[in-house]
């Protein structure tokens, strides 16, 4: 098995319980996009297929403290030889893929651009709307409540603690995102995904007040 291979075994068996919208399936999707951003924008490829690969292997959310995960990659991507300059590459771009509320790291190469567009389209259009309703369903929030008001973003954590809904969700990071796109391509398939979650939106809040019925 080539490196490749390994991290992507890694990544399956990594995410094998994960009911919150990280799954293999996730990643595999992040890993599919960047690798089609990769060839547009003529990035390195396999750099940032591998990093697509390991990007939420990193995440701290799987890990007993801040900064585990960067050193579990760190290791295993020792463990399985990974030559030095390569180990570097990767854990840079992983190191910039998360969208940690106003603690995001901007991206120092295209490649690390690459990977965190990719990892930011997942979350939205059709499949960003449905992982976010199955969030919001994995922690017992509702889907809409028109009495609780957006949050404005905050630290990972303490967000996370106050309940919010998966409508106001969009309100609070998903219509937020393609403005903060990188790359060309990514900001095209961003622009429709967008879109498409506007017209998702106008529509929900139309049959929720019964606009359908309720002509006047
Ligand atoms: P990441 O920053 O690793 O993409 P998060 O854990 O913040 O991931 O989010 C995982 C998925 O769940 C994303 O699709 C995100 O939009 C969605 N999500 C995160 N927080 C909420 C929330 N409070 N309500 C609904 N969906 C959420
Ligand atoms: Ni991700």
């Amino acid at each position: 098995m080539n490196l490749i291979q390994k991290a992507e075994q890694k990544a399956i068996y990594f995410f094998e319980h994960d009911a919150t919208g990280h799954d293999w399936q996730h990643t595999k999707r992040v890993t599919d996009t960047a690798v089609f951003l990769a060839e547009t924008e003529g990035a390195d490829t396999e750099l940032c297929r591998i990093a697509a690969l390991l990007h939420d292997v990193a995440d701290d959310k799987f890990h007993d403290q801040d900064g585990d995960g960067l050193n579990y990659v760190q290791r295993w991507l020792k463990e399985n030889d990974c030559p030095e300059k390569m180990q570097k590459d990767i854990l840079s771009i992983i190191n910039t893929v998360s969208f940690k509320g106003g603690h995001n790291k901007t991206p120092e190469s295209l490649e690390a651009e690459i990977v965190q567009d990719a990892d930011r389209l997942d979350a939205i259009g059709a499949i960003g709307t449905a992982r976010c309703f199955m969030f919001a369903g994995a922690f017992n929030e509702a889907m809409h409540d028109p009495d609780i008001l957006p949050k404005t973003y905050g630290s990972s954590k303490a967000y996370r603690e106050e309940k919010s809904t998966a409508v106001n969700h969009f309100y609070e990071k998903l219509l937020t995102i393609k403005e903060t796109l990188h790359t060309p391509a990514a900001r095209t398939i961003g622009e429709e995904r967008h879109m498409f979650m506007k017209r998702f939106l106008e529509t929900f809040l139309g049959e929720w007040e019964g606009t359908a019925f309720n002509k006047e």
